[in-house]
C-alpha cells in the first residue's frame, strides 16, 4: 500500500525496518482491568501517551477476565487462538446468569454453544434445547439425551396457549385482517373464561372452531362488516 510519502514523493528520513534497532508499532487498545499492586479492579486511571505496553501474562488475563484457573472446575470454553496460549474456563456460577453468544454469520455461534452443552454435560447438569432449526440433534443423542419434535412427540394443548401466543399461530393472510383475529381472540377469550370459572376441564382445537362459529355472527354483525367477511372467504 503507497503511503503519504510515497504519494506526495518525500523523501524517507528513517531507516527501514530491517535496518533498524527501534521498531515501532501502532495498537489500539481498549482497558478492561488494571493491575494496581497486587489488585485487579476496574480501569480508574487513563494511561499517559507514551506509557510503556507489557503483555499480559496468563494469570493476569484469567483474573482480569474473571475466570477459573483449572479446566475441570468450570466450562473450559477452549484456548486463545493467538497472543499468549491461555485455557478460558468460565466458572461454575457463570451458567446461573444469561449467556449472550455474539459473532458474524459463520463466526462459531452455533459450535461455541455446543461446547457449552458438552460442558455442561460434563457437570452432570441438566441440558434443554428448543432447537427451531435442528442443528443440536446429533450432539443431543451424543450426549445421551432425547430428542422430541412438537406435533409428532409431543402436543401443547390449545387451552394452555396466550391469547397472543395463539393468534402468532394464525396464517399470515388471516393476521392481516383485524375481524379475523379479533373472531379467534373472542372465542379464545370466551373458552378461557369457561375454563377459569371450571364449566370446561380443558379445551382443544375442534372446540375452538366450534366458538368462533358462534362468536363470528355476532362480530361481523356489530361491525357492520358482513360483506368483508364474504368477501375474504
Ligand atoms: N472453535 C472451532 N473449532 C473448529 N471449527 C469451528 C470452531 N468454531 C466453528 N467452527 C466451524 O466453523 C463453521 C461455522 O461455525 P458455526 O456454524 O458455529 O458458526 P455460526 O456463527 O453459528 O454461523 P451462523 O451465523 O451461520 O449460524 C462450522 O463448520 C464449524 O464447524
Ligand atoms: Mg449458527
Amino acid at each position: 500500500m503507497p503511503n503519504v510519502r510515497d504519494t506526495l514523493g518525500i523523501e524517507r528520513n528513517y531507516p527501514l525496518e530491517e535496518d533498524s534497532t527501534t521498531i515501532y508499532r501502532l495498537v489500539e487498545a481498549d482497558l478492561i482491568e488494571e493491575i494496581a499492586g497486587e489488585e485487579i479492579r476496574a480501569p480508574q486511571t487513563l494511561p499517559r501517551s507514551g506509557t510503556e505496553v507489557f503483555v499480559a501474562d496468563p494469570t493476569e488475563i484469567v483474573k482480569a477476565l474473571g475466570l477459573a484457573n483449572n479446566e475441570s472446575a468450570g466450562l473450559f470454553i477452549g484456548k486463545t487462538a493467538s497472543g499468549t496460549n491461555t485455557s478460558i474456563v468460565l466458572k461454575r456460577e457463570t451458567i446461573q446468569r444469561h449467556m449472550f453468544i455474539c459473532g458474524t454469520t459463520g463466526s462459531g455461534k452455533s459450535y461455541a454453544m455446543g461446547v457449552i452443552a458438552e460442558e455442561l454435560s460434563k457437570h452432570k447438569l441438566p441440558i434443554v434445547f428448543i432447537d427451531t432449526q435442528d442443528e443440536y440433534s446429533v450432539l443431543v443423542k451424543k450426549l445421551g439425551g432425547q430428542v422430541v419434535e412438537p406435533g409428532k412427540d409431543f402436543k401443547i394443548r390449545i387451552s394452555s396457549l396466550t391469547e397472543s401466543e395463539l393468534l402468532d399461530l394464525l396464517p399470515e393472510a388471516m393476521k392481516k385482517s383485524s375481524l379475523q383475529c379479533d373472531i379467534v381472540a373472542k372465542a379464545f377469550d370466551e373458552l378461557q373464561a369457561d375454563l377459569k370459572r371450571g364449566d370446561l376441564p380443558k379445551f382443544n382445537l375442534d372446540d375452538l372452531l366450534e366458538k368462533i362459529k358462534e362468536v363470528a355472527p355476532e362480530l361481523t354483525a356489530k361491525e357492520g362488516d358482513v360483506q368483508r367477511v364474504t368477501e375474504q372467504q
